[in-house]
């Protein structure tokens, strides 16, 4: 046994010390020194050994365990270490290189403007309608009878308004003033309502006009609501917008739900008011609507106009886009070309 036991220990850690990896010498440990391993398995002969030899022989096969292990421990530190740097190795990492470039949305220049417009009601305390009150696809009431249309309006023709076809009544809303008429039938004034979305025109489309648009629309109604509140609110909305310095002019103008009506026109920032393509050689874009509301509306939604009265604008997202941002093509803002996009 005591034989036995020294070839064993001898192989052992010959095989320890030719172990390659960290899983070899996992190996060899288990066959040597696991319960049911080899050092066991001899032993378990040591019962039936003589009294005088069992001391000896017991105490031999501990230190072969001990011998074993401490080669094992030593290997182990080896090949850990050679791992570690192997791994060093193989997984270098260039921190020089520079990083995959991840580019950062945008937000479209239509919304920056709308936000802006929005804004600056905001702080003349006016607030944002509800969604409810303000839908695109419309009835011709809120399109058009309830804000003073005569019948035979030309802007009810087909041939300007898209009209669904499995429903009669029912339209595209060719302006957001259907959300002064939501609004007012359901709250009584005072009221300072700001009510942006999109709108719909049949029409040929050009570097100036396209089907679909957006337009923001605004009213005040209380009591004593005069022109100068219009024309006040109004310049200091043009002149936050586009700078005090930039002209803008006050035309007279017809809406049927306004009485009296204008529009504000503010000058060409393409030509700079000499004239161009842009603005039809004018100099001058058109960029809103407005106009104190006719008594008639106010009726309709059953205000009493002589308590009270009001004014109302709808502006033109794109223009005051344009305007801004000297773009000279509104189909721009509708190709989605991340080309044009990427510089706002
Ligand atoms: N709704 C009008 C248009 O689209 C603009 C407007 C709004 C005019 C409110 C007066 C008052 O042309």
């Amino acid at each position: 046994m005591q034989t036995k036991l020294e070839q064993m220990k001898t192989r052992a850690v010959e095989e320890i010390k030719n172990a390659s990896n960290l899983n070899e010498l996992q190996e060899i440990k288990i066959k040597y020194l696991s319960r049911k391993g080899e050092l066991n398995t001899i032993r378990r002969g040591i019962k039936d050994l003589s009294p005088e030899e069992k001391p000896f022989i017991g105490d031999l096969a501990n230190k072969t365990a001990g011998a074993i292990e401490k080669a094992f421990d030593e290997s182990y530190e080896t090949l850990y270490k050679q791992s570690i740097s192997e791994k060093l190795a193989s997984e270098k990492l260039d921190v020089t290189l520079p990083g995959d470039f991840v580019p950062y949305g945008k937000q479209h220049p239509l919304t920056l403007t709308v936000n802006e417009i929005v804004s600056i009601f905001y702080k003349m305390g006016f607030t944002l309608v509800d969604e409810a009150d303000s839908p695109e696809v419309e009835t011709e009431y809120y399109n058009f009878d309830a804000l003073n249309f005569p019948p035979d309006h030309p802007a009810k023709d087909m041939q300007d308004t898209f009209y669904t076809l499995n429903a009669p009544n029912l339209l595209l809303r060719s302006q957001t003033s259907n959300s002064q008429i939501r609004k007012m039938e359901k709250t009584p004034p005072p009221l300072r309502v700001i009510s942006p979305g999109r709108v719909y025109r049949s029409e040929a489309v050009s570097s100036r006009k396209n089907n679909l648009f957006h337009q923001v629309e605004g009213f005040m109604v209380d009591k004593e609501v005069t022109f100068g509140d219009l024309k006040g609110v109004l310049n200091a909305f043009t002149g936050q917008f586009f700078g005090q310095e930039r002209p803008t002019r006050f035309r007279t103008s017809f809406f049927p739900f306004t009485e009296p009506s204008v529009e504000i026109d503010v000058q060409c920032i393409i030509c700079a008011g000499s004239g161009c393509r842009t603005c039809s050689r004018s100099g001058w874009l058109e960029i809103l609507g407005a106009g104190m509301i006719d008594p008639n509306v106010l009726q309709t939604v059953n205000i009493d106009p002589d308590k009270y009265s009001g004014f109302a604008f709808g502006m033109g997202v794109e223009r005051l886009a344009m305007l801004k941002l000297a773009v000279n093509d509104i189909r721009l803002f509708f190709n989605n070309d991340i080309r044009f996009l990427e510089q706002f």
